[in-house]
């Protein structure tokens, strides 16, 4: 770890490193940030990384990774592959995370071996792990929908049975789940049938679905809300404000910071459940906090938790534009315990639409169009390959007339992606 002698700029490489290169480190005594996962999220690390001459290294699923296009230290190696992830860490002064799936036994190894990992594998299980995250969340008072572990369509309609109305719920698988990918609506009992695939798999007690499934009452909500905080391993911890997410098909479309119509006292009482959970879990780095908003006839609002990601999040995009510090900076000074950054918006309104894969894969020709109607819109594409329907990037528009910045960023992600052309 901090032993590596890195030397200065190039790649030297080390046959002590499993064959990689050692991350060119500059010199002054700064760090090297390992993040496993060459995603956008790594990716969106390097302009703060760059800034604050701190060099990222990153372990990149394949050579053309979002991050690995950027980062010049990415070695490649699936997550799961324990040597090379061991070699890996072994060049970095802190190891940390792009996405949660890398599993139980690597994180442990790595701990063994005294690579300071952010978050750490006690913590990082309640992103990882939704049964858990669930109890854990009950155990500290944190209200969550109601739910139930249930291995078997009866169970799932036992459980249904206890709920006013019985249908429809909702059932998750717990690990491995991502963008909606692993939520399920079951609408009646006379549809359990669509879920015989995932109760197959709960028989299998070598497979990723050994614990059972998560069953959870189809919560009404208005709106969903994220709270984002940043926790260092010293205790600092910093707020942005928090923020309305749309989830469109269960993948976040459009961020709206702050949350419109969020009361002071619901915003406070908002922020204070993901800084204690934040402190409860003993979570570093970023952590995002999703919600749901439930206002029921003659009782108010009520919040309920939905999920918990450990790392910067789609919710908080909106801060590389809109705030003086944004999430990804924030997520490397945490996991490096320094200190943090101001996490206030510098506009009154920042509005993040994500830009999804259509039919057309030729991005850098929208470019005249949207920068010459818009200068002030920052777009941020991810340099992946256009797929239907896949994340490729996100616009933000900040200012003060928050319908106006709906409208440009709708307009800025549908002519990026090519869904309008005008
Ligand atoms: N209990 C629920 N009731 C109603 N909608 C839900 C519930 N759980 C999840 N959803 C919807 O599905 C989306 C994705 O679910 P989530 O558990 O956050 O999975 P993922 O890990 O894919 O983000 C949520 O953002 C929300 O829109
Ligand atoms: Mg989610």
């Amino acid at each position: 770890m901090s032993g590596v002698s890195g030397s200065g700029l190039g790649e030297v490489p080390l046959g002590g490193f499993g064959g990689f290169a050692a991350p060119p480190r500059a010199p002054g005594g700064f760090p090297v940030v390992g993040i496993i996962g060459g995603g956008q999220l790594a990716r969106m690390c390097q302009p703060p990384a760059i800034n604050l001459s701190l060099t990222l290294s990153v372990l990149a699923e394949a050579p053309d990774a979002s991050a690995a296009l950027v980062v010049p230290s990415a070695p490649v190696s699936g997550h799961d592959d324990l040597q090379r992830v061991r070699a890996f860490a072994a060049a970095c002064d802190v190891v940390t995370f792009d996405h949660e799936h890398v599993p139980a036994h690597v994180l442990a190894a790595l701990e063994a071996d005294g690579v300071p990992l952010h978050p750490r594998p006690e913590a990082l299980v309640y992103a990882q792990d939704k049964l858990a995250m669930r109890r854990r969340l009950g155990e500290i008072g944190v209200a969550c929908p109601r739910w139930a572990q249930v291995r078997t369509a009866g169970e799932l309609a036992e459980f249904a049975a206890g709920g006013t109305p019985s249908w429809p719920v909702i059932v998750k698988t717990t690990r491995g789940g991502y963008d909606g990918k692993g939520v399920r609506v079951v609408d009646a009992a006379d549809s359990l049938d669509g879920l015989a695939d995932w109760f197959a798999l709960v028989e299998d007690p070598q497979g990723p679905f050994r614990d059972g499934l998560l069953a959870e009452e189809f919560v009404p909500f208005d709106r969903e809300l994220a709270v984002l905080v940043a926790r260092s391993p010293s205790g600092q911890a910093a707020a942005w404000p928090v923020v309305e997410t749309e989830q469109r098909d269960g993948v976040c479309a459009r961020v709206i910071a702050p949350a419109p119509g969020l009361s002071a006292g619901d915003c406070a009482q908002l922020t204070e459940i993901g800084l204690r959970i934040a402190g409860a879990l003993g979570v570093t780095g970023v952590l995002a906090v999703e919600m749901f908003a439930v206002t029921a006839p003659g009782s108010g609002t009520t919040y309920l938790v939905n999920e918990l990601a450990m790392r910067p999040h789609n919710s908080g995009h909106w801060s590389i534009d809109g705030s003086v510090t944004s999430q990804f900076e924030q997520h490397l000074r945490a996991v490096l315990d320094l200190p943090l950054g101001d996490p206030r918006p510098r506009a009154p309104w920042s509005v993040m639409v994500n830009v999804f894969g259509a039919d057309h894969d030729e991005l850098y020709s929208a470019y005249r169009h949207v920068m010459a109607a818009d200068p002030g819109l920052k777009i941020h594409l991810y340099g992946k390959g256009v797929r239907s329907g896949r994340k490729i990037g996100h616009v933000t528009a900040c200012g003060s007339d928050v319908d106006a910045l709906r409208e440009r960023t709708a307009h800025a992600a549908d002519y990026l992606a090519g869904v309008i052309d005008e």
